[in-house]
Order: C-alpha cells, then sequence, then structure tokens
C-alpha cells in the first residue's frame, strides 16, 4: 500500500509513545468534583505557562472559546471579532444559537491583525437601547485564515490596550499560541500578558490526542467552570486525557520550530512550480497556501491524493497545506513532487 502524506491539518496528529504511557499510568477521579490529580496538574502548569492565575481543561478549542464567550457576555451583547477569525467561520455560530449572543465581524488585515481603528468604529452607544452591548473581543494568534500569521507581542498589547480603553473583555483565540511564541522566539506569556482570556490547544501541533485548555483570572475560570458543566463539559476521570496534555506541554512546544522550517521548505517548493502560487507569501509558522491558476481545486486535490498526498481547500479556493510532527522531510519532497506531476 502507498505510504500516504497527510497535510490536511496539525490535528491529524497521533499522540507521542510517552503520550500513551503517561495516559495509561495516569492518576485519576472525578474532576467534575475537582478531584482528578492530572487534570489540575495540567491546569496549574498550562495557567503557570500563560502567566495566567488558573486553568480549564476542555473537550476542543471550541469549547474553550465558547465557554470563554458564555462566561463573558450576556444574551444580547456582542462580540467584536475578525471576518477570518475561526470563532466566525467555524464554530458553527455556537455563541449566537446557544448563548443569544450577537457577532460582529470586521476585517482581518492581510497580517492577520485587526485594526485598532476597525475595532472601535465597531463598538456600539451603550445608552442608546437600540443597539447591542459591545461586551468583548476576540483575536486569533496564530490567524488560521490568514496564513497561520504569528501575531506580535506588540500587536497584542496594542490589541489589549483597545480593548481596556473601550471596556471590552479581551479573549485570544490562541489554538496555535506556542507556534505564535516559537516563530517569533518569545514566551507565549508575552503574548497574553494583558488578555482576560486564552484558549490555546493541546491537539494540533502538540499531537496531544484531545482537550484545550481555557487560561484566565480565578474568578473568571470559575465561572466558565460552570459553563462548561452547562455545555455537558464536566468530565469525570478525564486525567486519561490530560495527562497527554501535560507531555505536550513538556515536550512539544520547543520542536514545533521544524514544522515551521519544513513549511518554509515546502513553500519554496511549491513556488517552484508554474501555474501556481502561494497566496499568503512565505509561511510564519506551520501553514502554506497556494492558489491554482488555470486548473480545479478539487480535481489538483484528487490527483495529489492518488499519489499519497493529502490537502484541504479553504473557502477562498485555495489548498491549504500544513506542516506537523508526523510530516518529515521525505514528505515535504514527495509533497512537491506530486504537485509536480498532477500540476504538469
Ligand atoms: C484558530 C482556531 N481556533 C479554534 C479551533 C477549534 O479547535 P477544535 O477543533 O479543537 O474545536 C481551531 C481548529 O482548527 C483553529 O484553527
Amino acid at each position: 500500500m502507498q505510504k500516504c502524506f497527510d497535510f490536511r491539518s496539525d490535528t491529524v496528529t497521533k499522540p507521542t509513545p510517552e503520550m500513551r504511557a503517561a495516559m495509561a499510568e495516569a492518576e485519576v477521579g472525578d474532576d467534575v468534583y475537582g478531584e482528578d490529580p492530572t487534570v489540575n496538574q495540567l491546569e496549574e502548569k498550562a495557567a503557570a505557562l500563560l502567566g495566567m492565575e488558573a486553568g480549564l481543561f476542555v473537550s476542543s478549542g471550541t469549547m474553550g472559546n465558547l465557554v470563554a464567550s458564555l462566561a463573558a457576555c450576556d444574551r444580547g451583547d456582542e462580540i467584536i471579532m475578525g471576518t477570518k477569525g475561526h470563532t466566525f467561520l467555524h464554530e458553527a455560530g455556537g455563541v449566537s444559537a446557544l448563548g443569544g449572543i450577537v457577532i460582529h465581524t470586521i476585517p482581518n488585515q492581510e497580517d492577520g491583525t485587526l485594526s485598532p481603528a476597525d475595532i472601535r468604529g465597531a463598538m456600539r452607544f451603550p445608552g442608546d437601547v437600540h443597539e447591542p452591548i459591545s461586551r468583548m473581543l476576540i483575536v486569533e494568534n496564530t490567524q488560521n485564515a490568514c496564513g497561520g500569521k504569528a501575531l506580535s507581542v506588540d500587536y497584542m498589547n496594542r490589541a489589549a490596550e483597545t480593548a481596556a480603553e473601550l471596556e471590552l473583555y479581551f479573549h485570544i483565540d490562541g489554538a496555535r499560541i506556542f507556534n505564535a511564541a516559537v516563530a517569533q522566539s518569545v514566551p507565549a506569556a508575552a503574548l497574553v500578558k494583558q488578555a482576560d482570556s486564552v484558549t490555546f490547544c493541546l491537539s494540533k501541533g502538540l499531537c496531544a490526542p484531545v482537550g484545550s485548555v481555557l487560561c484566565g483570572s480565578n474568578t473568571f475560570i470559575q465561572r466558565s467552570r460552570r459553563m462548561r458543566k452547562l455545555l455537558g463539559g464536566g468530565m469525570r476521570q478525564a486525567g486519561v486525557l490530560a495527562a497527554a496534555g501535560i507531555v505536550a506541554l513538556d515536550m512539544m512546544i520547543d520542536r514545533l520550530d521544524e514544522d515551521h522550517v519544513r513549511a518554509r521548505n515546502l513553500a519554496e517548493g511549491l513556488a517552484d512550480i508554474s501555474g501556481m502560487h502561494l497566496t499568503k507569501g512565505s509561511p510564519n509558522t506551520n501553514m502554506v497556501f497556494v492558489k491554482l491558476e488555470d486548473r480545479d481545486t478539487s480535481n489538483v486535490l484528487k490527483g495529489l491524493r492518488e499519489h499519497g498526498v493529502l490537502a484541504n481547500d479553504t473557502n477562498e479556493a485555495e489548498i491549504r497545506l500544513v506542516t506537523h510532527h508526523d510530516i518529515d522531510d521525505e514528505a515535504v519532497e514527495r509533497c512537491v513532487e506530486a504537485f509536480r506531476k498532477v500540476m504538469q
């Protein structure tokens, strides 16, 4: 059988042998009673790493963002977020469907940021009974749909200051915050220093099988714990899963740089092939986006699959390729070769 190289997402990563061993041996208890020592350890470790007071283990990034939104907003409140934000595009409208929260989008700039002027422009008038109440700002780092862009400490501080000035609660969708940190050689804590809360994923580039952690103040996490329960996300002996998350934080952060180097190598290889071009420039982190000039995207994806390369298209008719732990140098070479053959 042909070897298959899966570039669809870093979510396809499998747990490492160290994770499987830690899972088998994890000490567990009933986490809804706060009695799972491994979950408690993961939450404390995650919060310490991000310089926050407390953490909450949740099933997914989507749940982390939703729980944070429900904890910060009342029904009828409004959240400002980017048109290319995952929370707007790919979270099933959960904040509206389940929380009665209004989404107010503003454009992401090419570098993934939301401009302070656009944030200010999106504000409602709190004294006017006709209008929803602007309550929260969500910024995504890395910004996936803008090319996996790593947003700088300087920008994150500016966004936080804008939010504070406007009395907005500031949440970071940091599904890949450690990619952003490693790519810029800064501590992740510096990127979230002035935020009220942040969600990050254990189950993407960090390779854990399940889970994300929402971090924030003690009071906010207490409220979020209630929201997680409300959503049916109170898990019991979840230490089995948290054990893999602890290994992810201990062993898998520094190696993300390898994924970034491979993404740049892949982008260089693809940029040389005629009939296609990079749409989001040279990758900052682990994502490469290409557009085909005179070819149908779905036919090219089918052709790549026949050569053992899996990739996804985006809603802008691009192909997105993501590097991760299970993509080595051979996979990068095979991917470039497969594109060359299919594009001939
Ligand atoms: C930027 C971003 N935020 C949130 C999520 C949601 O994470 P999950 O798939 O764990 O719900 C994703 C998933 O790919 C993502 O890319």
